[in-house]
């Protein structure tokens, strides 16, 4: 309950807006420690944490004397999705297909040109009185960890204030911030006593990888956005690295939007898939039924595309061949028609609709609506 004396509106503050964050979980009563809690969970399991809905980037080319805008490259086009609490949700796709630019738009990084963002019910990026969430209290509860390790972090200070250095700004006091710094060395596996005072450039980056992650948690954040996390990494730290993230998820209870253009590591940790294509939404479902019955004629193709131990299984010709088109000049209707062997008119002309194939399962291809005109319309079935 809120302590009568901070109920009262001081001068220069705005009556009630404080007593509305506290009530609504974004602000603890008490300083200190409890500063930094988890916010409650309001909307109940139901809910999605986060519920995107028509979001567009468009990055103008700007070139000339006049330094005019020639061009706008489509990274992100119409992206709708949700992210259920406490689930891990894959993005995979090829490189430049506009993953990073969706984990930058979902951290508020990038100001989308379209679409809304709810998380737990709250539309981000208004204020508490419009009934939303500001970007400050909505960037305490999602945090981001980025694929270089390195550049991450400042390599003047100790990795232990790296750490400390958020919860103190959000009001941790200084010795409270170094303890919680710490406690997350130890959680991400890192003996705080050899490695509180050492700098970037004396880690390796398995070691810088998890020094990112214990800068991630620090605020108590809900859900985590990592973008490529293990990419940069060798292959037995990727899976070190990737079992830690799938024990920090159980122990901080947290979500994750875990992004990547390997397959076989999406499939690992993830519980639904998204892929994306020229930044558009192709396919999206459970992990099972995007591996086992996948149904867009691309995530087909990526997943033809990854090698086989099996000689007899070996591929002589590549499922997918050629680069991406531009994003600059997208193909009309379905942007996959110039690498689709089931390509016909209608895919030129019709931009296709999500079709739902059941439990969860959405495929944005016109053979999979009965009446979209294509030979084979509503042969997909998951
Ligand atoms: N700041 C920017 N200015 C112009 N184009 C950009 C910018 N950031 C990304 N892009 C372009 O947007 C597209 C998507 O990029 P990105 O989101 O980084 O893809 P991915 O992470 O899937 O490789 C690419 O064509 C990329 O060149
Ligand atoms: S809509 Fe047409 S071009 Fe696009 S994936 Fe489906 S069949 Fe291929
Ligand atoms: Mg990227």
């Amino acid at each position: 309950m809120l302590h009568p004396a901070r109920a009262k509106p001081g001068p220069g503050r705005r009556p009630g807006r404080k007593a509305a964050l506290v009530r609504r979980g974004h602000w603890a009563a008490n300083r200190g420690m409890d500063a930094l809690d988890p916010t409650p969970d309001r909307g109940g399991p139901a809910q999605p944490l986060l519920a995107v809905k028509g979001l567009v980037k468009h990055f103008p080319l700007k070139g000339g004397l006049l330094g005019r805008t020639q061009a706008v490259v489509r990274a992100v086009d119409d992206v709708e999705f949700d992210v259920i609490k406490g689930e891990t949700l894959g993005i995979v796709g090829e490189s430049g297909c506009g993953k990073s630019t969706t984990a930058r738009l979902l951290m508020r990084l990038l100001e989308p040109n379209a679409g809304t963002m709810i998380f737990d019910g709250e539309a981000v990026g208004e204020n508490v009185q419009a009934g939303g969430l500001t970007l400050r209290e909505y960037r305490r509860q999602v945090q981001m960890v980025f694929q270089d390790s390195y550049a991450s972090l400042n390599p003047r200070l100790p990795i232990e204030e790296t750490i400390a250095f958020a919860p103190r700004i959000h009001g941790l006091s200084g010795d409270e911030s170094v303890t919680r710094a710490r406690e997350l060395l130890a959680a991400v596996g890192l003996a705080p006593e050899s490695f509180a005072r050492r700098y970037p450039h004396e880690l390796s980056g398995g070691q810088r990888q998890r020094i990112n992650i214990a800068r991630a948690l620090a605020l108590r954040p809900k859900l985590v956005i990592l973008d490529e996390p293990v990419s940069a990494l060798d292959k037995s730290v990727e899976a070190q690295v990737l079992n830690l993230l799938v024990d920090l998820k159980a122990e901080f209870n947290l979500t994750y939007v875990f992004i990547s253009h390997d397959l076989n590591v999406v499939q690992y940790i993830s519980d639904r898939v998204l892929v994306m294509y020229l930044g558009e939404v192709a396919e999206m479902g459970p992990v099972g039924a995007i591996y086992d019955r996948p149904a867009h004629p691309y995530t087909r193709a990526l997943l033809d595309s990854r090698p086989s131990m099996d000689p007899a299984l070996r591929r002589t010709k590549p499922p997918l061949t050629g680069d991406p088109p531009n994003p600059v000049n997208p193909p009309s209707g379905c942007r996959f028609r110039t690498r689709c062997g089931h390509a016909e008119e209608v895919c030129a002309a019709r931009k296709p609709l999500m079709a739902d194939l059941g439990g969860g399962h959405i495929v944005s291809c016109h053979m999979a609506t009965p009446e979209s005109g294509h030979s084979q319309a509503g042969s997909l079935a998951a």
